[in-house]
């Protein structure tokens, strides 16, 4: 079987920036953000996400590039033995993320359509709508099913036809509607209070759990620790595209989506005297009351739940591609088979995940199910896995490592990201794991 490739570097950029913008853009950032005093929050997440996060991404297209290999068989080819862990952790993290990804990506859909009828109006109480919506089991899974047909369906017509063809309209389509959505939050009367909250720091409100938070954040968002970057970095082929310059343009625009839509969210909430702080429901409870409040109001709802189910979608399909491409590659399954079994196989897991909103009480570790995998696949998975990928690149594969990131030019700050791939991001990371499972 042939492996396919991209057809163009941008094309890969963007199939790139679309797995790395999604939810954690539009509806996690903003949240962590409004929840961990603004501005002070988003300095500490751009430091990291540019050092830290640019040079894990860097050290995932280097493993894809070099072996033309989904992340298991790729540490297997590079070094086998224990390392080919971090490539199953990967493949693992890709199946558990997806599940529940995938739930909220089905929300983002329903959310579209009851934007018309009857979800934003003044006679609506926005959070019994979506405790109601989130607590209905069958429509729940509904949802998510439909969520998942799309991505089966972009994966199973493959890398060329499916991804990237997908992300070329869907990508540029997504920065316009927040564009959009920007010129309409700021102008509304009051809007600067919420600018204002935005930008200014409160350097008061950062403890060891804000790093952790921006680390984990960074992590999710830029979608490294888990292959995700291996496995699309390795469908570059003899088309020259500069390895660090493509880490810095991907990791440049996905910071830039999660910067903007801030300026969708805190704008608009400001503008209403509503509570910014008010955690994960601030998309699907918060802004609804703020778009009921608003002249056209449904149609900004469902530009705005457009934007979210656009970019959860691009994102969706690198979880599904991590798996698929394993089997692919690992397995000699067709590309048909892997997308069709391996996708219903997800839509199963992510069940308990749709149904432990309200209508079957599923928890674990005393969480409702679907938060229970997000904690062990952002907290856990994601940092372990970029500093397991960060350790490999600075010590193991070396060599490699510096011919793949000056095959096409000088790589000026080559030194310091072997410097951070070798000790500052294991170390940081180690660091915030410690503090987070409260031994320091
Ligand atoms: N980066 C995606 C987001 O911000 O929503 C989520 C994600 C996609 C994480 C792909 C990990 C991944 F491999």
């Amino acid at each position: 079987m042939e492996r396919e490739y991209w057809g163009s570097k941008m094309g890969f950029w963007l199939a790139a920036a679309g797995s790395a913008i999604g939810l954690g853009n539009i509806w996690r950032f903003p949240y962590l953000t409004g929840a961990n005093g603004g501005a002070a929050f988003v300095l500490i997440y751009v430091l990291i996400a540019f050092t830290i996060g640019f040079s894990v991404m860097l050290a995932e297209f280097v493993i894809g590039r070099s072996t033309k290999l989904n992340p298991v068989g790729a540490f297997q080819k590079l070094k086998g033995g224990p390392w080919q862990i971090v490539g199953w952790m990967g493949v693992a993290a890709g199946f558990i993320i997806l599940s529940y990804y995938s739930v909220i990506g089905g929300w983002t859909i329903k959310y579209i359509l009851s934007s018309f009828t009857g979800l934003i109006s003044p006679n609506t109480d926005a959070t019994n709508y979506f405790l109601n919506f989130i607590g209905n089991g069958p429509q729940a899974i509904l949802y998510h099913a439909i969520f998942m047909a799309i991505t089966i369906y972009v994966v199973y017509r493959g890398v060329g036809k499916g991804i990237e063809d997908t992300c070329k309209i869907l990508m540029p389509a997504l920065f316009l509607i927040l564009v959009i959505l920007i010129i309409r939050a700021v102008t509304l009367p009051g809007a600067f209070a919420g600018v204002e909250f935005y930008l200014k720091p409160d350097f008061s409100k950062i403890t060891g759990q804000t790093l952790l938070a921006a680390l984990g954040q960074a992590f999710f968002s830029l979608s490294l620790g888990m292959g995700a970057m291996i496995t699309y970095g390795s469908y570059l082929g003899s088309k020259k595209a500069s390895l660090p310059q493509s880490a810095a343009t991907v990791t440049l625009l996905d910071t830039s989506a999660a910067f903007l839509a801030g300026f969708v969210i805190f704008p608009t909430v400001f503008a209403f005297g509503v509570e910014p702080g008010a955690g994960p429901g601030l998309t699907f409870i918060t802004l609804p009351k703020v778009f009921a409040m608003m002249p056209g109001g449904a149609i900004w709802s469902a530009l705005f739940f457009l934007l979210l189910c656009v970019a959860a979608i691009t994102s969706a399909i690198s979880l599904l591609e991590v798996v698929v491409a394993y089997m692919i590659d690992n397995l000699k399954w067709p590309r048909h088979k892997a997308s069709l079994i391996i996708g219903g196989a997800i839509f199963l897991l992510g069940i308990p995940s749709a149904l432990s909103n309200g209508a079957v009480p599923i928890n674990v570790f005393g969480m409702a199910f679907l938060d229970a995998m997000d904690y062990l696949a952002s907290n856990i998975l994601l940092p372990l896995g970029g500093m397991l990928i960060a350790l490999f690149v600075g010590w193991v594969i070396l060599g490699t490592a510096k011919k793949e990131t000056t095959t096409e030019g000088e790589f000026k700050f080559q030194p310091v990201w072997i410097w951070i791939c070798k000790v500052i991001a294991p170390l940081v990371i180690f660091i915030i794991f410690l503090n987070k499972i409260g031994i320091i």
